[in-house]
């Protein structure tokens, strides 16, 4: 089972409190670290984590910077547990754009993680759906063979996510009902959950409590059963 999330409500749950909103980022940080574990405990397949968007650029220098140093610092203090419980690591974005360093810790730790055989933790960064299907058509005008003939399929190859398979729940917090650009070509038949509940309080109840309410959907993927 692959389970998507877009992690949103950090800045509200902080002004809630009469925060910083980095503060709800750091708190954010703690849901992060509970989420990989029950999916680890749930013997889920994929995660997948949207954690920067190519739009939350534009956000002001220093909450971006913030953003930046607390995935250096997660880096740094993940590796150890991520390596024990043998969960695959990997980054997906327009990476061109990431500080020098937090690109070469992730690059380190996409290394050392990358014959791990249990959940594979994916983060997006800097990744938006409309550059990921643009990188695509792009990759996909300059090598592809026989274009006219080519299948959704042959297509997806050129996608960032190749060889993941599309997400089966893709889970929204804070009470947004939008995708705010994320999978947009993998989401096709995605099922989706929205829940009013800010970022920084999803824990693992809340993750068991979509992946169980998931279990109740029928699929049916345009076809009569
Ligand atoms: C999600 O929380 C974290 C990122 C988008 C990086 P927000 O920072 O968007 O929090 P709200 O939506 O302002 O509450
Ligand atoms: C979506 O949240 C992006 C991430 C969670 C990384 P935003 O807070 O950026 O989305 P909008 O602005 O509410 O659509
Ligand atoms: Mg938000």
């Amino acid at each position: 089972m692959h389970v998507a999330i877009i992690m949103d409500g950090n800045g509200r749950w902080a002004r809630e409190r009469g925060l910083e909103r980095v503060d709800g980022h750091r708190e954010g940080a703690e849901s992060v670290r509970a989420c990989i574990e029950a999916a680890v405990e749930d013997k889920i397949d994929q995660l997948s984590l949207f954690a920067f968007s190519e739009e939350n650029w534009g956000r002001p220098a220093d909450e971006v910077g913030t953003l930046m140093k607390l995935m250096m610092k997660s880096i740094a203090e993940e590796t150890e547990n991520l390596l024990s419980h043998d969960v695959r690591f990997r980054v997906l974005g327009d990476l061109g754009k990431v500080p020098p360093l937090l690109r070469s810790a992730i690059a380190t730790l996409e290394d050392v993680t990358s014959s791990c055989k249990g959940l594979q933790l994916n983060i997006f960064l800097s990744y938006s759906g409309r550059w990921d299907i643009l990188q695509a058509a792009k990759r996909f005008a300059a090598s592809e063979k026989e274009p006219e003939s080519a299948s959704a399929a042959d297509f997806a190859k050129y996608l960032v996510t190749d060889g993941i398979p599309e997400p089966d729940l893709l889970i929204r917090t804070s009470g947004e009902q939008r995708i705010s650009n994320f999978l947009l070509w993998q989401c096709a038949y995605t099922e989706f959950y929205f829940t009013p509940v800010l970022w920084p309080d999803f824990r693992k109840p809340e993750f068991r409590e979509a992946v169980r309410e998931f279990a109740h959907r029928h699929r049916r993927y345009g076809l009569v059963e």
